[in-house]
Parts: C-alpha cells; structure tokens; sequence
C-alpha cells in the first residue's frame, strides 16, 4: 500500500511498490496527459513534479513518492503553471504535442526555481526533455514570454 499526494487529493494505491510511478498514473489511475517515451529517463515525457522537483516517472518506484505530493500536467496550476500553459497555447508552441506536457511540467518548475532565466539556464533546465519535432526555439520563446508576464 502507498500512500501519497496526487495534484493535491490524497491516494493510497494498493501496488506493488516497484511499479513505475509513470504505470500507475496513467495505468491504474488513468491519468494519460503523463507520457511514456524511451521508458529510460532519457526523454523527458514522462515528467512530473514531486514535491515539486521534475523527475522522470518512468524511472521512479511508486514506493518512493510515499507521503510525498506528485502534480501532473492534469494538477498544474497557480500562478506559474497557469502562465506557462497559456503561453504555450497562444505561441502555438506544440507541433505533434507527445513531448509537451513534460516539456511544461520542466518549464513551470525552471520558472519557479529562477524567475527570469537566461537562454543558459533554460538550455540547461530543458536539456533532458527531447522534442522530436525540434519545437525548441518556440519553448524558448515561450519561457522568456511567461517570465516576462509573471514579472508584470
Ligand atoms: S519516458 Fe521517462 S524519460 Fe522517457
Ligand atoms: S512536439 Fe512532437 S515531439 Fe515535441
């Protein structure tokens, strides 16, 4: 049994404590907006926040985030989470969209983290969420334009 905060509702998942975190968001409790890419924390598309950090949930033990809060794409919300997806859908950043909700899970915790980043640091917070669409230069864009709006 594994007890723990799912965008802010408690849970307790009868599983074994092995299973992929990413498993049981969108197996047992059917969250698909989490997303299953390389399976090897290679990609980024399966990116949550627990405890409000991105981590990869393909890799993660659902043992592990016991007593702890995991948000996913479906729970991101305040002041950061809400900028950062309007953004993304007004600069049209998605091209097929796979990658996205972990490419904005990644961006609302770099926005939190450092308010006003730099192309540095926002190639140095993303580099682990791949894009086959090579959507980049538009995330970029809308991570400068959400610190801008979150600034004002
Ligand atoms: S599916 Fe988890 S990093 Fe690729
Ligand atoms: S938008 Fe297609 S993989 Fe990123």
């Amino acid at each position: 049994m594994v007890a723990f905060t799912l965008n802010g509702e408690a849970r307790t998942l009868d599983a074994d404590p092995e299973m992929p975190l990413l498993w049981a968001i969108r197996d047992v409790i059917g969250l698909t907006g989490t997303k299953f890419g390389c399976g090897m924390a290679q990609c980024g598309a399966c990116t949550v926040h627990i405890d409000g950090t991105p981590t990869r949930s393909c890799q993660t033990a659902i043992g592990d985030v016991e007593g702890m809060s995991v948000t996913t794409i479906e729970g991101l919300s305040g002041k950061v989470g809400e900028t950062v997806q309007t953004v993304w859908a007004e600069l049209d950043v998605p091209q097929c969209g796979y990658c996205q909700s972990g490419q904005i899970m990644s961006a609302a915790a770099l926005l939190v983290e450092t308010p006003k980043p730099t192309d540095e640091d926002i190639d140095s917070a993303m580099s682990g969420n791949l894009c086959r669409c090579a959507t980049y230069q538009r995330i970029r864009a809308a991570i400068h334009e959400a610190a801008h709006r979150l600034e004002a």
